[in-house]
């Protein structure tokens, strides 16, 4: 890569930082990141940034408004160090379902995570599998919206799962679920779920055909996974065999360690956008790394060439 492409880490996911600048072949660039004892963020980079296209590779996981406030950092940093251009990279984009109001005298809160991020200097989002599409719209830069598909299919393929249905937790997700049984050419069902209250989910009734299907769960975020794990037990019931899941983002909040592991699921599939627990392991897990897929993201944003065109 050329000398002028710098790649930063926050300290969100160093891990997969460092993995996407291997696939650049090269390292990450230099940077102090301590907290005052106060608990406020202090930032320092620490090597020549100016003229320089700088990438700042931060999850806004938990702890969400940490990692968030430490990106803004890191480019306002950057900014001031008289960066040419600076492009947040967000594996996982925390606030994303907070997209419309869904009742009365509620904020839109992805809308003010884009204000805030678009004010701070950026020049462009690189991210993956956005909860709601319409974030891209919440800004005026460009927003490039990776699909974890792109690991994923191919493993689902190599599992040569036979009798396969994909099905979706809920009606939001069928969509994205008829993409995946296209994709792994599987038959379709779907999880009519209905929601009480937020993180808390409700299955009702199973539409499509699981009774001695292996069904495969697709889903963007397992967060404390009520849904997941109540929409395996729903397709047990109803006779499903094996159950499998697949979703791009573990959050893994609340009670989802032990849920997943009391849950019927002979694997639990999901990407290192978020580093997971090492002190909690699942059951069955299988994690698929989009550190090649960012690194060449990164290179084809960096090129002027489509990034787009990776995902035929
Ligand atoms: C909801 O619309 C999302 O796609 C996920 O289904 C949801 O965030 C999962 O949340 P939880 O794991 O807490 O049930």
């Amino acid at each position: 890569m050329n000398q002028s492409v710098k790649v930063f880490s926050g300290s969100s996911n160093p891990k997969l930082a460092k993995g996407i600048a291997d696939h650049l072949g090269m390292g990450l660039s230099d940077i102090e990141l301590k907290k005052f004892s106060d608990g406020e963020i202090s930032v320092k980079i620490k090597e020549n940034v100016r003229g320089a296209e700088i990438f700042v590779v931060q999850s806004t996981c938990c702890p969400v408004n940490d990692n968030l406030m430490e990106l803004l950092l890191i480019i306002d940093a950057a900014r001031r160090a008289s960066a040419n251009s600076i492009t947040a990279v967000m594996p996982y984009f925390g606030y994303a379902r907070q997209d419309r109001k869904v009742e009365p005298r509620v904020p839109i809160s992805s809308k003010v995570v884009a204000n805030i991020l678009q004010k701070s200097g950026i020049k462009r989002v690189l991210t993956m599998d956005l909860h709601a599409d319409q974030i891209q719209g919440f800004f005026d830069i460009p927003v490039d919206n990776l699909f974890g598909s792109l690991v994923c299919v191919d493993h689902i393929v190599s599992m040569k799962i036979k009798d396969l249905v994909v099905v979706s937790p809920d009606a939001g997700g069928v969509d994205r679920a008829r993409f995946y049984a296209k994709k792994v050419n599987a038959g379709l069902a779907i999880i009519d779920k209905r929601r009480e209250m937020a993180n808390v989910s409700e299955v009702m009734n199973i539409l499509g055909d699981v009774k001695g299907k292996n069904c495969i769960l697709i889903d963007d975020i397992i967060d404390t996974a009520g849904s997941i794990s109540g929409a395996a037990r729903a397709l047990k019931e109803n006779g499903a065999d094996k159950v499998l899941c697949y979703a791009a983002h573990g959050v893994f909040s609340g009670k989802a360690y032990e849920r997943l592991n009391e849950a019927p699921f002979e694997e639990i599939i999901f990407t290192d956008t978020i580093p997971i627990d090492e002190s909690k392991k699942l059951k069955n897990m299988h994690i698929l790394s989009v550190a090649n897929l960012f690194g060449e993201a990164i290179k084809r944003i960096y090129k002027g060439e489509s990034v787009s065109s990776l995902f035929v």
